[in-house]
């Protein structure tokens, strides 16, 4: 692997081989989703507990402040919203060229399997990944499910991540579920877990989380989870010591109460 690709991916995992990314792409489909109207105001005191924002180009340029240091994974996949006929009709939506001027440490994008546009969102999987070879950009697949959310157990996960990592992504986005060490086993690259909409409770979240690191997962990209919590930051550092402190849920459940307390 070349030095600018293992540069990118040392800023994205740390050295203790765990990370946490915080999407906050999801308007690029769903418009001013709950608690993401206004981006900057969300991911302002939330920064400083992530290693990584998931973002738009649009929104990158236009809300977040290029002195960051924080690193950023570009989405670079989309084309259809919340009121179209297929979710999964996605292209590619921004260029290498692009994410390099926006000196990005990766590039995200969907990859919709089982679905009507399974091969076209694979093949541009495959595109990007070429691209992000030349350039030393490291690739982030997303295993979308679309409205389908009911597809999220282990087997089609488990699929979806290998397909994905077969095709060059360094990084695989997927869903927690159970028997998540399933999903982990099968996938030859590093996983991380997506939330999905936003849990009942708090714990619900430390637990799924817990148990997805406990098998296998090297961390997050959690977004609705965290910023449509109303105490965003108890809930970030309760998690970063579930991710990088090996913390229990009771612990994690500890640090959320004290936190929030003050
Ligand atoms: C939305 C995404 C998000 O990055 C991903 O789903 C994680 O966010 P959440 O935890 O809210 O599901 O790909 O398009």
């Amino acid at each position: 692997m070349d030095w600018g690709m293992k540069n990118r991916l040392s800023r994205l995992v740390q050295p203790d081989g765990h990370c946490f990314f915080l999407p906050i792409d999801h308007g690029y489909f769903q418009g001013p989703t709950r608690c993401l109207e206004k981006p900057a105001e969300t991911i302002d005191p939330l920064l400083p507990y992530c290693d990584a924002l998931f973002v738009t180009r649009g929104v990158l340029r236009a809300v977040v402040d290029p002195a960051l240091q924080t690193p950023v994974i570009l989405r670079v996949s989309g084309g259809t919203s919340m009121i179209c006929k297929d979710l999964a009709h996605e292209g590619i939506t921004a260029s290498m060229k692009d994410a390099v001027r926006l000196n990005v440490a990766a590039v995200g994008i969907s990859v919709f399997i089982g679905s009507e546009y399974e091969h076209e969102t694979l093949l541009n999987l495959a595109k990007l990944v070429d691209e992000g070879e030349e350039y030393g950009v490291p690739v982030m697949a997303v295993t979308a499910v679309g409205k389908e959310l009911e597809k999220r157990d282990a087997r089609y996960l488990a699929m979806s991540c290998r397909i994905a990592a077969e095709l060059g992504a360094k990084i695989v986005k997927t869903y927690w579920c159970e028997d998540f060490d399933k999903v982990v086993e099968g996938c030859p690259v590093p996983v991380v877990m997506a939330g999905g909409p936003k849990c009942e409770t708090e714990r619900e979240v430390f637990e799924f989380v817990h148990d997805g690191m406990q098998k296998g997962a090297i961390g997050v990209n959690l977004g609705r989870n965290v910023w449509q919590n109303p105490q965003p930051v108890a809930v970030m550092k309760a998690l970063r010591a579930i991710i990088h402190e090996n913390a229990t849920v009771d612990e994690a459940q500890e640090i959320f109460e004290q936190v929030k307390g003050k």
